[in-house]
């Protein structure tokens, strides 16, 4: 971190930014003068004090949503208010919906689950979850996931920082745009080479098993990343394509980190009609010999983002190496929430989770789709699976026709989204000049969630309309 003066000034437990004027309602910095009884004249205001630095800490940077949300709670955003809508947001609502089995409100602690859980999670969870895969995706299948197939971990950021963790000296390509979180992921660890593979707008970010090959062969990769169904763009790998591709990893030795947080959450007709759940698991043919590694979890799917239980579901050889490494990153998950989840992954009512949220969040992809469009965004590709819109504001009124201006103009109107250059993942910010850019195309573009209810995005929507027409107005 660098150091604004030379000296150290004493750490407080007030943010310079929450106390511009020295003192506000918290309690007063360190440093600063007490005030004397109700008499005295009133006492310039002493500038803050300089943000503490520590030398031995780095910049850590925000991704994107943190970054949105910090901003807004800059201008009186707070997760409870009513008055905003956050349609920056990365998770679904989580409250009953109409068919979905019944929210699950209390947890009974066994007093033996107040001990460690096995850094891989308890058993019993991992064997629901392999059984969950077989008998929902693998029926007939000779080869079938067991327990050992299986890793828990606290919260989905932790099971992909235990895969990063366990890659040895590799090309790992991602694409971009993809996850925000995985720009620090990639460059934290660094014994592998992040390979950023860029995806056309223009091809409807479309990449075949062809595409795949040739890159692979190209760049030596050993292991490619991505998010699928794809956070920010809604793209889907699915169907005969995502066989390919598995056909493709398994004959040349790619390890193919598959992060499917999304996949209950498919529009796609034709995919939509296997139980609404697109995944992997249904193409590996030798669980324990396809290099093909399947994260997904409670967060989205099941709606439980506060749960943390999340799992890795791979070859048993790639799940003791992600187990040793989270023997030393995180050390597992929670016991108490391990089990509690049992219940939630039977395959009946996971069905119906999944029912449910296709009909709920069916039609608020619609009302988002139409709203953004009837306002002049551009949509590259109509969602074909997340909770997400991604859209261009390039034909919007010049004030707000890319995605920084506009979302700072809808924060003035309590409306939160995220500007696509969060998406446009550069790991170690390594790729610099002309080439960043040219990737920077996604400078036009926002994300916005239809994770919010029915009635926020109307309101959203309404405030969005009004913007637009504002700004045409001024020119
Ligand atoms: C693509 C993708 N993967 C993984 C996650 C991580 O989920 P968690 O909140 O469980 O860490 C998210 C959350 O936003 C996501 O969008």
């Amino acid at each position: 971190m660098s150091t604004s003066s030379g000296s150290r000034s004493t750490p407080t437990l007030v943010p310079a930014a929450s106390a511009p004027d020295g003192g506000g309602a918290g309690s007063p910095p360190a440093a600063a003068p007490t005030a004397p009884a109700t008499t005295a004249p009133p006492v310039a205001a002493e500038p803050p004090p300089p943000e503490p630095s520590f030398a031995a800490f780095r910049e850590v940077p925000r991704t994107g949503v943190i970054f949105v949300t910090t901003e807004a709670r800059r201008r009186g955003f707070d997760p409870v208010a009513t008055d905003w809508c956050n349609l920056g947001q990365g998770m679904p609502e989580a409250d009953a919906l109409p068919g979905a089995p019944a929210r699950h409100e209390a947890v009974v602690i066994d007093p033996a689950d107040q001990e460690y859980a096995p850094v891989a999670g308890i058993g019993e969870l991992r064997e629901a979850i392999a059984s969950l895969y077989n008998r929902l995706f693998r029926r007939g299948m000779p080869s079938q996931y067991t327990a050992d197939n299986v890793a828990i971990s606290g919260g989905g950021r932790a099971a992909l920082t235990r895969v990063a963790a366990a890659l040895g000296n590799i090309n790992l390509g991602h694409f971009l745009p993809d996850y925000t979180a995985y720009e620090e992921l990639l460059s934290v660890f660094r014994l592998f080479s992040p390979i950023p593979i860029l995806l056309e707008s223009e091809r409807g970010y479309a990449f075949s098993a062809a595409d795949l090959r040739r890159e692979i062969l190209g760049r030596g990769m050993a292991a490619v990343l991505l998010s699928n169904p794809s956070n920010p763009t809604g793209k889907v790998i699915g169907g005969d394509e995502l066989a390919e591709w598995i056909a493709t990893a398994r004959e040349l030795d790619c390890s193919l980190i598959l992060d499917e947080f999304y996949s209950h959450y498919v529009w796609r007709p034709d995919l939509a009609s296997q139980g609404g759940i697109s995944t992997a698991a249904r193409y590996v043919e030798d669980v324990d010999r396809d290099p093909v590694v399947i994260l997904d979890g409670l967060t989205k799917n099941w709606r439980y983002p506060g749960w943390r239980v999340t799992w890795t579901v791979g070859p048993k050889k790639i799940i003791e190496a992600i187990t040793s490494a989270g023997s030393f990153l995180d050390g597992g998950g929670s016991r108490p929430l391990q089990r509690a989840a049992i219940g939630l992954l039977e395959p009946e009512a996971t069905l119906a989770e999944t029912r449910a949220i296709r009909a709920e969040f069916g039609k608020k992809r619609q009302k988002l789709l139409d709203g953004l469009r009837d306002v002049g965004f551009t949509v590259d590709l109509p969602p074909e699976g997340t909770f997400y819109v991604w859209a261009s504001a390039q034909h919007l009124p010049p004030s707000i026709s890319d995605g920084q201006s506009f979302f700072r103009a809808a924060l003035d109107r309590k409306v939160i989204t995220v500007p696509g250059e969060f998406f446009d993942v550069n790991p170690g910010k390594r790729r610099a000049g002309r080439a960043l850019e040219a990737a920077t195309r996604f400078r036009r573009h926002l994300r916005f969630s239809f994770g919010p209810p029915m009635a926020r995005l109307e309101v959203a929507l309404e405030r969005i309309r009004e913007l637009v027409a504002d700004a045409a107005r001024q020119g």
